[in-house]
């Protein structure tokens, strides 16, 4: 609330009706700021500059996989490198918020809830780095990976095949 109170005066005049609306608790008191949001990017660029290539690190980082020398530790080995793959957990966490707002958001529903289970998976995968808990950070992948399916089985299922194959 005390935000909505401030951002007009960071604004120009034309906003300065919209200080009345900061002593009713009114949700539409909300919806004024909404141009305050630069949603550009539209979908398809969040998913593909911003939340894919962190949850790829995400996922790059946790496992094993089997090579001619036999089977390969995939986590971080070093504390720089679980710091690393925290931060790329972090952008997942605001990813959930990105698809959240008001102009991204496909509805009031469904869609926020898989938005949220993207920033709590995020967290999950945060705090399995900050503890170095290998098998944690294997569960969050887990759960990630499971929320970015659902989401596109709901709302992209053209994406979800797509998308499931090239994580082969
Ligand atoms: C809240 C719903 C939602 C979640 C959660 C979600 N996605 Fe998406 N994703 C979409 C939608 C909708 C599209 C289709 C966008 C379009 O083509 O307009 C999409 C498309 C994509 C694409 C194709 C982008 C392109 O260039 O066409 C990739 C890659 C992708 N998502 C990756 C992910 C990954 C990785 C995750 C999980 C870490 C994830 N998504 C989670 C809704 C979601």
């Amino acid at each position: 609330m005390p935000v909505n109170c401030i951002r007009p005066t960071l604004l120009s005049a034309l906003l300065f009706a919209t200080l009345s609306a900061c002593s009713a608790p009114e949700p539409e008191a909300v919806s004024g700021t909404e141009a305050n949001y630069n949603v550009e990017l539209d979908i398809a660029q969040l998913m593909s500059l911003v939340l894919e290539p962190a949850s790829d690190m995400l996922w790059d980082s946790g496992g094993w996989v089997l090579d001619a020398s036999g089977y390969e530790e995939l986590y971080p080995t070093t504390d720089d490198g679980w710091a690393f793959v925290r931060a790329q957990a972090a952008i997942v966490v605001e990813a959930g918020n990105m698809l959240a707002l008001p102009g991204r958001a496909e509805d009031d529903d469904a869609w926020m809830i898989y938005s949220e289970g993207l920033s709590e998976a995020g967290i999950m995968a945060m705090e399995a780095a900050e503890a170095q808990d290998k098998e944690a950070f294997f569960q969050a992948g887990g759960q990630l990976y499971s929320v970015c399916t659902a989401c596109h089985q709901s709302y992209s299922p053209d994406i979800a095949s797509r998308f499931d194959n090239s994580a082969d």
